[in-house]
């Protein structure tokens, strides 16, 4: 299967894996030194507040004009006129300036990129840079009248931008990249008693089991706080996380998630945790899905 002949080809490179995670952390970490307003600029980039990722929504619009521009390109030299020239030039135009919002948000995404997938996500980000600059060269050829340079510089460009959304959909169906990593999470509806009320100390997170799903316990004073225990973000373990402001920030790629109701502070999460109820009886903890606000 093509699929995982990409991934031998890539584990037969590791310099690449390595240069991805390296090229990756380097910009999360430039990001969390900035602090609050580029983490908040982040957010919208990777689609925290549109509760699904940004980048793929932006990836449909450039790979669709370019394809529509390719269609009419061709359209015009079978004969179709001056109106299938102009088409193919605006999709073109509208291919390009849509790639470079699109790029941004790509390079969000793979700042926090899983270990395992940066190989891949490298190389993305290297073919859809390529086409960029085919289709750049192809809009001047354009400009100046040199048509047939023009779309056989396009023609190049979208060679290569569909390897590099094939890329893509492997990033996403095949490495998970982008999906919820969390169970969708429906038990339990009742009380159950997860563990002993002695074991559960004051601020020491615990991870637990309810219903068959990890689930994060976290005392503060009177209050039990109960959450979902795997980041959605790529399954990172929460209970090894840093705890502050009511929020749990995941050890792997710092999303941070409010412990009241399991909603996402900031990213790269989009996806919130499930959210419980936790009670302490009769020297138990006892917990039970969160009902929805
Ligand atoms: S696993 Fe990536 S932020 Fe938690």
């Amino acid at each position: 299967m093509l699929n995982l002949k990409v991934d031998s080809l890539f584990e037969r490179v590791p310099a690449l894996k390595e240069a991805g995670v390296k090229v990756a952390r380097a910009i999360h970490e430039q990001v969390l030194a900035a602090g609050e307003p580029v983490r908040e600029v982040m957010d919208v980039l990777h689609g925290t507040w549109l509760g699904h990722p940004l980048h793929p929504v932006l990836t449909d619009v450039v790979v669709g004009a370019f394809s529509l521009g390719s269609l009419f390109d061709l359209a015009s030299l079978m004969g179709g006129g001056s109106s299938a020239r102009r088409a193919a030039d605006v999709l073109t135009a509208v291919g390009t300036a849509s790639a470079i919002p699109t790029a941004i948000t790509g390079l969000a995404d793979f700042s926090a990129i899983p270990r395992g997938a940066a190989a891949h996500g490298l190389t993305h980000a290297a073919a859809n840079s390529t086409a960029l600059l085919f289709y750049l060269l192809s809009l001047a050829a354009r400009k100046n009248g040199e048509r047939g340079k023009g779309i056989a510089l396009s023609t190049a460009g979208m060679v290569v931008v569909t390897a590099g959304a094939y890329l893509g959909g492997h990033l996403v169906f095949s490495k998970r990249v982008g999906v919820d990593h969390t169970e969708r999470v429906t038990e339990p509806q009742d009380w159950v008693a997860v563990m002993n009320e002695g074991d559960l100390l004051q601020q020491e997170p615990v991870r637990t089991e309810a219903a068959g799903n990890g689930v994060l316990l976290y005392r503060s004073g009177d209050r039990v706080l109960a959450v979902g225990a795997t980041c959605p973000h790529a399954g990172g373990p929460l209970e090894e996380g840093a705890f502050y402001d009511g929020c749990v920030q995941c050890p792997w790629h710092d999303s941070v998630f409010n412990l009241e109701d399991g909603s996402v502070v900031h990213g790269p999460a989009i996806y919130a945790l499930p959210a419980y109820e936790a009670r302490l009886r009769g020297g138990r903890v006892e917990v039970r899905l969160a009902k929805p606000a």
